[in-house]
């Protein structure tokens, strides 16, 4: 059978899965030494190296192809429109796939690491950004012509806010991958703020837009309840807002206490002075996890009673059929 071309989100679930694939392999090659231990084939810097190779490309390749795909399928599904452009879908797939191979040094700054190569990691990981803005755009304007959806469909709604947390947080990373702004965020709540704002904002977000498309037509019935959906996403945007605003704020405040200098010279704080200045911050992060988490919570009931409500209809169908048959 000739196939003139398939459709953009396979394209990303074949890359998921062969990169995923590769990657495993190529960072866990090791020599063994005797029946039960081995030891890695790289070392030192050059083994840190591969493993963020691995660690960087997880993002891309899990916790972003996969997604993308998710989205190039669902978003024009949903929104009842061809996607975009699909020119540009295919330039971000390439785009994508060849710059992300490299960015991974960007989490490797101020080490063992070769200068050249930390300069490398960021300045791949800032091309990164307009790939990356290209898919959020291309997502977000096959809603062009129908914006009133935004407004009357609540599931949609997940999907817009989850690509915009995509271009939030692809514009954020290429910020951090920057030497200078790296020297003050590593190692501090900012980049756990980035990680949940990538990971609740767009891969959840855009999750449970695609869920909430897929049960009912699984099931052959309605969703349950269009507000408890209305609901649950005020749940999870607000979890999500609390998490990373908290974070952003006790990231950005463990970096300055931890370079202040007092005029002899000596370090300001000591390292327990920050943890404490952290705490109202973490338990305003716990909050918002929680309330995330009664989100899905929500989201469990909606989808459990869809489920129920739908088994009734295909019991409904088989008897009908049954009873059209024997007539
Ligand atoms: C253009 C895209 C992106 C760039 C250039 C980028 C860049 C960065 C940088 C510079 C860091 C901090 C490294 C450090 O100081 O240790 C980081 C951390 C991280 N990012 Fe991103 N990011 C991007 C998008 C994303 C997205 C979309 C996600 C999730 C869906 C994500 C997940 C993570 C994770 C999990 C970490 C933490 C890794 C660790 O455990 O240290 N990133 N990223
Ligand atoms: C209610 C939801 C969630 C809460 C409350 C939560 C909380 C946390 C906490 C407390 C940490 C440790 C941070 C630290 O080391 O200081 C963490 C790390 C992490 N979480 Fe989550 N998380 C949630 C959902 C998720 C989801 C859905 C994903 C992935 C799709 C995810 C991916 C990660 C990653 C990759 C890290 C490691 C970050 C790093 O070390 O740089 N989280 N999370």
């Amino acid at each position: 059978r000739r196939q003139r071309h398939i459709y953009v989100a396979i394209w990303f679930y074949i890359a998921t899965f062969v990169t995923i694939a590769v990657l495993h392999i190529f960072n866990n090659l090791e020599l063994p030494v005797s029946a039960f231990k081995s030891y890695s084939v790289y070392a030192g810097v050059q083994d840190a190296m591969v493993q963020w190779w691995y660690g960087h490309n997880a993002v891309g390749f899990f916790l972003t192809a996969a997604f993308l795909g998710m989205m190039y399928y669902f978003v024009p599904k949903q929104a009842g429109r061809p996607v975009y452009s699909y020119r540009l879908s295919i330039v971000h797939f390439w785009a994508l796939g060849f710059l992300y191979m490299w960015a991974g040094p960007h989490h490797l700054h101020w080490t063992a690491l070769p200068d050249w190569v930390s300069t490398l990691g960021a300045t791949f990981s800032i091309m990164l950004l307009l790939p990356s803005w290209g898919g959020m755009i291309n997502g977000i304007m096959t809603l062009s012509g129908a914006w009133d959806k935004l407004r009357t469909d609540p599931i949609m709604r997940f999907m817009i806010v989850a690509l915009s947390f995509y271009g939030m947080s692809t514009f954020e990373g290429p910020m951090m991958a920057l030497k200078d702004v790296n020297a003050l965020s590593h190692y501090t709540d900012w980049t756990i703020g980035h990680v949940h704002s990538g990971t609740l904002g767009w891969v959840a977000m855009i999750t449970f837009g695609s869920m909430y498309h897929m049960i009912p037509r699984l099931w052959d019935t309605q969703l349950y309840s269009k507000k408890l959906i209305t609901v649950h996403f005020w749940l999870a945007t607000i979890g999500i807002l609390l998490y990373i605003v908290s974070m952003w704020i006790s990231g950005i405040m463990q970096g300055l206490m931890w370079r202040a200098y007092d005029d002899f010279g000596n370090l300001q704080y000591s390292f327990v002075e920050s943890v404490a200045a952290a705490h109202p911050f973490y338990v305003m992060r716990a909050i918002g996890g929680v309330v995330f988490l009664s989100g899905m919570i929500v989201m469990v009931y909606n989808c459990a009673m869809t489920i129920s409500r739908g088994k009734a209809a295909v019991g409904d169908m088989h008897i009908a059929s049954a009873q059209g048959s024997a007539a």
